[in-house]
């Protein structure tokens, strides 16, 4: 047993729909979750920025005392993830890994970040487990912008959706499911539900790295084990008070 807290960031609010997940199916956790908002988009940066930024915010966790690291981040899952697994002795988990061990499908779509798509990596890891898997993967650009800048309901929105979906050919490449490869893309999940239609799946990542963390945490003796709900701190690199607010807003109570 280990009743230290989590630790789990992200470029900014994106990472909390994933902590979202773990507070449902391990409420006793505590949790401290880190948004780097002075640094995003991570999504238009190169890999050594984004290991950079990475980083720093592991040492402040480390510092923290947390038992484990969470990487509620696609994009610094993509671009850091090995490089913070090579240097740090605690244990480090990214958020692809999780959602790849689980896809069957023969054609599937992702849609992330710029950096996310420019790095391959939800190929390299489906292909691991699923080789004949045909991928179609479309960076969305302006989705982190549209989000943190509070945009969801703007009636321009639906517009960048379904361009950025027309380039997914769902018809033509026979798309069954569609990967929301970053964190952030979940509260735009209805909207993206309305363009694609209900024929095709939209998987959220935090739902499937909750339940592989739970599992982790059980095999390893790791779990808290007091019957309180947990805490949650949260930290963010610049503007907390917004970030507060929109961590309120989705309904975790801090
Ligand atoms: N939530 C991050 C991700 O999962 C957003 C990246 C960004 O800041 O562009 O990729």
């Amino acid at each position: 047993m280990d009743n230290r807290a989590i630790g789990m960031f992200d470029s900014g609010c994106g990472g909390l729909t994933v902590l979202k997940h773990y507070t449902e199916i391990m409420p006793n956790e505590n949790f401290i979750y880190y948004g780097d908002t002075a640094h995003l988009p991570y999504g238009d940066k190169s890999p050594e920025k984004i290991m950079e930024y990475c980083d720093e915010i592991v040492k402040f966790l480390i510092n923290k005392n947390v038992k484990m690291i969470v990487i509620a981040c696609g994009t610094a899952s993509a671009n850091a993830y090995e490089y913070l697994k090579n240097k740090y002795d605690i244990e480090i988990r990214n958020i692809i890994m999780p959602t790849a061990k689980s896809i069957k499908e023969e054609n599937i779509g992702v849609i992330a970040t710029q950096a996310t798509i420019k790095s391959n990596a939800w190929e390299k890891a489906i292909h691991t487990f699923s080789p004949n898997t045909k991928i179609t993967s479309v960076a969305c650009p302006l989705f982190v912008p549209i989000i943190e800048n509070g945009l969801i309901s703007n009636e321009g929105t639906p517009y960048f959706i379904q361009e950025y979906v027309k380039k997914l050919s769902i018809q033509e490449n026979k798309i069954s499911s569609i990967i929301l490869g970053c964190t952030h893309y979940p509260l735009l999940k209805e909207k993206i539900q309305i363009e694609v239609g209900n024929n095709v799946q939209l998987i959220d990542i935090g739902e499937y790295s909750a339940k592989n963390t739970l599992e982790y945490l059980n095999q390893n003796n790791l779990s808290n084990d007091t019957n309180n709900i947990g805490k949650i701190e949260l930290y963010s690199s610049d503007d907390f008070e917004n970030f507060k607010t929109n961590a309120q807003k989705m309904g975790l109570s801090i």
